[in-house]
């Protein structure tokens, strides 16, 4: 094993080939954010590399390069954790993991470990229609449901799916008006430009998620910071519809 972090994981075998190169700087990382020794590695993806400690809670350290986070994978990661925290005060909370805490010195999301295999689900129908119920729970709450991946959710012991992968759920209807608020006053920041934002609050408008006069009043403040915004964009119809339903990829 890996001399530089093999005894830092409980199942250094299990840690895939491709991903080899990361681990310990990822393991450390989970460890200055608060991680217990040793780790349990549970998994990678596009974004993270997630390990359960011996606290008992998931770390799932966002991967960089030697650069840093970009603006974007910060994005990534408290878009998660706000969406799972807004989760947990509604009706699927039960079919969420529990979050705890952004570390931004680490890039690291803490949330609750769930023990067990993604995906390869022998009934995916009933976990669809878990994922429609998830989507009607959260679009009042002003989010969209994340992609349906079945390899974003995790059957807990007693049988409950959990879905545990957020990544990439949008902001819709009062909720993106907030944001966008928000980043006028530069009480935050964020990776998408004036002109996206633009983009998103038209979108709500035309589908009455934000109050047209209120949501127009947006726009005109956003066209200060960016007097581009006005072409290519109106009220009738340009655009995409926001994404209603998720689109199921299997
Ligand atoms: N809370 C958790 N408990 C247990 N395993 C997890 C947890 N979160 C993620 N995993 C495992 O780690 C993998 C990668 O995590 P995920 O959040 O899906 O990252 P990405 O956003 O990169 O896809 C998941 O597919 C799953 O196998
Ligand atoms: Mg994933």
């Amino acid at each position: 094993m890996n001399a530089a972090w093999g005894d830092l994981l409980s199942n250094p075998e299990l840690v895939p080939l491709h991903v080899r190169d990361e681990i310990g700087d990822a393991a450390h990382r989970a460890a200055a954010a608060g991680a217990r020794l040793p780790l349990e590695f549970m998994g990678v993806g596009m974004y993270g590399i997630v390990f359960c400690g011996r606290e008992g809670h998931a770390w799932k350290v966002f991967r960089m390069g030697p650069e840093g986070p970009s603006r974007f994978i910060f994005d990534v990661l408290t878009g998660e954790f706000e969406w799972l925290r807004d989760a947990a005060e509604t009706p699927i909370s039960g079919n969420v993991a529990k979050v705890f805490a952004v570390h931004p010195d680490e890039v690291v999301l803490e949330r609750e470990c769930v023990p067990g295999t993604p995906g390869g689900w022998a009934d995916e129908r009933s976990l669809w229609d878990l994922h429609v119920s998830i989507e009607k729970a959260m679009v009042p709450v002003g989010w969209s449901a994340p992609e349906f991946k079945g390899s974003s959710y995790i059957i807990r012991e007693d049988g409950t799916p959990v879905l545990v992968d957020i990544s990439m759920a949008q902001r819709l209807g009062m909720n993106i008006a907030g944001y966008v608020e928000d980043r006028l006053a530069a009480r935050r920041e964020g990776h998408e430009t004036w002109h996206d934002l633009a983009f998103f609050v038209l979108r709500e408008i035309r589908e009455k998620a934000i109050p047209k006069e209120y949501g127009m009043d947006l726009v005109r403040r956003l066209n200060e910071r960016d007097p581009s915004i006005k072409e290519g964009f109106s009220l009738e119809g340009r655009g995409r519809p926001r994404p209603r339903q998720a689109g199921f990829r299997a």
